[in-house]
């Protein structure tokens, strides 16, 4: 990896919002975030830098005690395949073992890319309240993982 991974801060915010609600529109395989959406949780938001330029983003959005999602992972396009991912990844996990959470999910385009670091599929219905307060908003699939629309797979991490 060329670049560096650090803590996203306020001034990155709108490049954030901007990077991930295009790449939603485009591709619809992530969920947008607004820049209040962002803010709320940015202290749990990394983001990959390469020199200057704004090249990733991963968030971590805690649901109940000791469990948290793997949220908005993003690597801009042109600066795939350099290891920014794999960094933000390492870096979210560790963030969130630190504030004491033992258990990670994510519902993933790209199960794939997770299983490399430990995650394992996961019936989605263990996760009711996600697919209640965020599938109703995505725009390729209202009705959640197991509508045939759906593209996701949830995958969950146990650190215990
Ligand atoms: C998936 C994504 C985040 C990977 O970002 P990246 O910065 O290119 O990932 P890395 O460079 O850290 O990749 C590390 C390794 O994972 C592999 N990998 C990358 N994307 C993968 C995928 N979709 N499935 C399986 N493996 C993948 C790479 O080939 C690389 O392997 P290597 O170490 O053997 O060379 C990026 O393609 C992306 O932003 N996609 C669009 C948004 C998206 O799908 N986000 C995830 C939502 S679930």
């Amino acid at each position: 990896m060329k670049g560096r991974i650090v803590p996203a801060v306020a001034e990155k915010v709108k490049e954030m919002s901007a990077g991930i609600c295009e790449e939603a529109e485009s591709r619809k395989n992530m969920l947008p975030k607004s820049q209040a959406d962002i803010m709320v949780l940015l202290p749990t938001y990394f983001i990959a830098m390469e020199g200057d330029q704004l090249v990733g983003t991963c968030g971590l959005k805690i649901w109940s005690i000791g469990q948290g999602e793997i949220i908005s992972l993003l690597t801009w396009e042109g600066f795939r395949g350099r290891g920014y991912a794999t960094g933000l990844i390492e870096a979210t996990i560790k963030k969130g073992r630190k504030l004491g959470l033992r258990e990670f999910f994510v519902l993933a385009v790209s199960p794939d890319f997770f299983r490399r670091f430990g995650f394992a599929s996961v019936d989605y219905r263990v996760f009711p309240v996600k697919l209640w307060s965020d599938c109703a908003h995505c725009k390729r699939n209202a009705a959640g993982p197991g509508d045939k629309e759906c593209k996701k797979t949830m995958l969950h991490l146990s650190l215990r």
